[in-house]
C-alpha cells in the first residue's frame, strides 16, 4: 500500500503496554514507513532505539519548544552526536508555541534558531512546530535559511500557508482535517501535490471515526481518505503522493513494507 506516517510519538507513555501491538496493527494497515519524532532528549533517545528495533520506524531528534529552557550545554553536545545516527533523518521538533509558553519567547526562539543550525549542518530538514507564534515562526525561517522543511500539523490561514511555501516548506496534514469545521480543509486545495504530506501526530489530533480516542498510526488513512476526498483523487493516488513527497523529504529510500528486524 505505501502508506507513511511522517510525524508520531510511539514513545509516548500512552503506549507502554502495547507499543508493539500498535506497530503490528500499523503494519497490518498497510503502513511501509513511521517518522517517530522527538521532543526532548529522552525521547529523542526512545525515538532512535524504535528505529533501531525496526527496520520501517525512522527517527527525528529535537526540542520542542515547551522544553526549549532545558536546554544547556551538556544536553547539545548530545543532540548533536544524536543527530550523527544513521537511523535519524530530521530535526525536530521544533519551533515556537505561544499557546502554552512553557519557555520564554525569548528561550523559544534561540533555541529554534540553534537547532536549525544544528539541521543546516548536518544537512537535514527540520520538522516545525507553530502553534499561535506562526509570525514569529516564519520571521525566523526567513532570516535562518533551513535548507528544507515540514511545516508539521499545519494550523495557519491562507497567507501563513503561501508564506510557508514561499520558504520552500512542505505542509503536513493531520486527522483535524477530518472534523466536521476543520479550518484546512477549505486549504487543501492551495497546497502542491508535491509538498503536501499526511501525518498522525499520534498520540494526539486523532481523527474521525476515533476521535476521543487515543491515536495511532494506522489511523492516518483516514487522513489519506478525507484529503483524496477533498481534492477528487483517489485514496490510492494521495498515499501515493504522501509516499513519494516524504521519501524526496526525509531521504527514506524505497520502502515498501513494514518489517521488524
Ligand atoms: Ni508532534
Amino acid at each position: 500500500m505505501g502508506l507513511i506516517d511522517t510525524h508520531a510519538h510511539l514513545d509516548d507513555n500512552s503506549f507502554d503496554l502495547d507499543r508493539e501491538q500498535v506497530i503490528q496493527d500499523a503494519m497490518q494497515a498497510g503502513l511501509c514507513a513511521i517518522i517517530n519524532v522527538g521532543t526532548n532528549l529522552v525521547s529523542s533517545k526512545e525515538s532512535i532505539e524504535l528505529s533501531e528495533a525496526y527496520k520501517n520506524i525512522w527517527a527525528a531528534v529535537g526540542l520542542h519548544p515547551h522544553d526549549a529552557s532545558t536546554l544547556n550545554e551538556d544536553n547539545w553536545k548530545e543532540f548533536v552526536n544524536l543527530s550523527k545516527h544513521k537511523k535519524v533523518v530530521a530535526i525536530g521538533e521544533i519551533g515556537l508555541d505561544y499557546y502554552r509558553m512553557l519557555s520564554t519567547k525569548d528561550i523559544q526562539q534561540m533555541v529554534f534558531r540553534q537547532f536549525i543550525g544544528l539541521a543546516k549542518e548536518m544537512s537535514l530538514p527540520i520538522i516545525v512546530h507553530s502553534r499561535e507564534a506562526h509570525e514569529d515562526t516564519l520571521q525566523i525561517l526567513m532570516e535562518e535559511q533551513p535548507k528544507k522543511g515540514v511545516f508539521h500539523a499545519f494550523s495557519g490561514d491562507i497567507d501563513v500557508l503561501r508564506a510557508g511555501l514561499d520558504i520552500g516548506l512542505y505542509i503536513s496534514i493531520t486527522g483535524t482535517i477530518t472534523f466536521k469545521k476543520s479550518n484546512i480543509a477549505p486549504l487543501i486545495n492551495f497546497i502542491p501535490l508535491n509538498r503536501l504530506l499526511l501525518e498522525t501526530d499520534c498520540p494526539y489530533l486523532t481523527p474521525d471515526p476515533y476521535r476521543g480516542k487515543r491515536n495511532q498510526p494506522a489511523y492516518v488513512q483516514f487522513v489519506a481518505k478525507k484529503v483524496a476526498e477533498i481534492l477528487g483523487l483517489s485514496v490510492e493516488k494521495v498515499i501515493e503522493i504522501n509516499r513519494v513527497n516524504a521519501c524526496q523529504l526525509f531521504g527514506l529510500g524505497n520502502s515498501t513494507r513494514m518489517t521488524q528486524i
